[in-house]
């Protein structure tokens, strides 16, 4: 099944991937699971929730970089912890050499993907709308874990109704490659 971008979504989406096309270079070639396409559908999820939730420009910029970036310095596809450290740390020397504004949500949202909620959450709540957005990163991220098999995301993990409204959405964008029909 593809992916379809809902028109309220579409510039936007349209925007920031030419951005992950163009200006984000990945550190790991050669990764299966962690690609500039798993990029862009976090992106979608992102946005999608962003949409359904009617958050202002700000954090829908946020949400976008973070997952333009979040997966650019894995050096492996297993857990790779520090690889959301090692992003954010990307993201700040990208913002200082383009001279673009430096959100350090973003940048925290990234640092602390990779771990347990309670840690990033206690980072990110003295920051506005710090908890929501890395909530909503996290579920977009793992709103994608359906590529890696049916039974790789438990609606019960996700934090948002807005996610939780698109389980069978993501779902069934995957059910066609799935070796075994369930
Ligand atoms: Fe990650
Ligand atoms: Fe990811």
């Amino acid at each position: 099944m593809q992916i379809t971008i809902p028109a309220a979504i579409k510039s936007d989406f349209e925007r920031w991937l030419n951005f992950l096309e163009h200006e984000v270079h990945f550190a790991l070639k050669d990764s299966n699971d962690h690609t500039k396409d798993h990029c862009a559908r976090v992106l979608h999820f992102a946005l999608r929730i962003a949409d359904q939730m009617d958050l202002a420009k700000e954090e829908r910029e946020a949400l976008a970089l973070a997952a333009c970036f979040h997966d650019s310095r894995r050096q492996d596809d297993w857990l790779d912890v520090g690889h959301g450290l090692r992003a954010a740390d990307y993201y700040r020397e990208f913002c200082y050499d383009h001279k673009r504004d430096f959100d350090v949500r973003v940048y925290l949202v990234m640092a602390f993907h990779d771990h347990d909620d309670a840690l990033g959450e206690a980072a990110l709540k003295g920051h506005d709308q710090g908890v929501l957005l890395y909530h909503i990163f996290k579920d977009a991220d793992a709103l994608d874990r359906f590529r890696l098999g049916p039974f790789d995301l438990d609606i019960n993990y996700l934090r948002t109704d807005a996610a939780r409204a698109l389980y069978d959405y993501a779902r069934a964008l995957w059910a066609d490659t799935w070796p075994i029909k369930f």
